[in-house]
């Protein structure tokens, strides 16, 4: 695995430089195999993002959109992951319908939704139980609490190991989320982090030594590459331990 650790100037910075390296990216693989997977993440660092991969020109059939994870609400709900990157890109791009492929939270089952979504997830890359499939890309965020997805310090679903999909839990409510062994074989993983409120957690997750149960995302580390993506605010610290290059 290759990692790299960027600090753009700002928040713009930020999102027009994971604009350009998901756009290669798409093109690449499109290149390479005729189709693209990405895993989009929640939360409200990447919206920015979203809205201006709105505006490219792209070869939207081939391209395929998972979650890596969802709150457990209605897809209506302004809550909701799904609602967002669909009203800041998904509308906005003319996508086929097929191609997005949300997390269901509609069951009023979290572990059954889970399950169903595991097994759409299997018959869509042709891999049988116990097979992990390998998404081009999955784009993250991370809490103030080092969090990836919904991967959440101390949770039961930091230990799943043989499933793709597992329920996470956020201080007693429930999330659908991916799981570290699935977005470990990934081929690349984006992490974007904007805040200064971010950069105890970033420092924690850098250490040579650390607690993974307390910061989970120590615990992601991709098939081939391995992006962190911070603003200036975020990522201070890093650039005082010479962790990361400024751009
Ligand atoms: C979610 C996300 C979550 C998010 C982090 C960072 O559903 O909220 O998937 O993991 O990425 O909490 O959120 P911000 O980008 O809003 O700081």
């Amino acid at each position: 695995m290759k990692k790299f650790v960027e600090t753009l100037a700002d928040k713009k910075a930020l999102v027009n430089r994971a604009g350009e390296l998901i756009v290669s990216q798409i093109k690449a693989a499109i290149e390479q195999q005729d189709r693209f997977t990405i895993a989009l993440a929640g939360g409200s660092t990447p919206k920015p993002v979203y809205e201006l991969l709105a505006g490219e020109s792209l070869p939207w059939s081939k391209i395929h959109i998972f979650w890596g994870d969802e709150r457990y609400v209605p897809s209506s709900d302004s809550n909701s992951n799904q609602l967002m990157a669909r009203q800041a890109w998904l509308d906005k791009v003319p996508i086929p319908e097929v191609n997005i492929h949300p997390m269901p939270t509609n069951s009023e089952n979290p572990a059954l939704d889970a399950k169903n979504h595991e097994a759409e997830i299997q018959e869509f890359f042709q891999v049988g139980s116990g097979e992990f499939p390998s998404v081009d890309l999955i784009l993250l965020g991370m809490g103030d609490d080092g969090h990836t997805a919904s991967l959440f310090p101390h949770t039961e679903a930091l230990q799943e190991r043989d499933r793709l999909i597992t329920v996470g839990n956020k201080q007693g409510e429930p999330r659908i989320t991916f799981t570290v062994p699935f977005i470990n074989h990934a081929q690349c993983v984006i992490f974007l982090v904007s805040g200064a409120n971010k950069c105890y957690a970033l420092s924690q997750i850098f250490a040579a030594e650390g607690d993974d149960m307390a910061y989970p995302a120590r615990l992601i580390k991709p098939q081939a590459e391995l992006w962190w993506l911070l603003d200036q605010e975020a990522g201070t610290i890093l650039k005082q331990q010479n962790l990361s290059i400024s751009i």
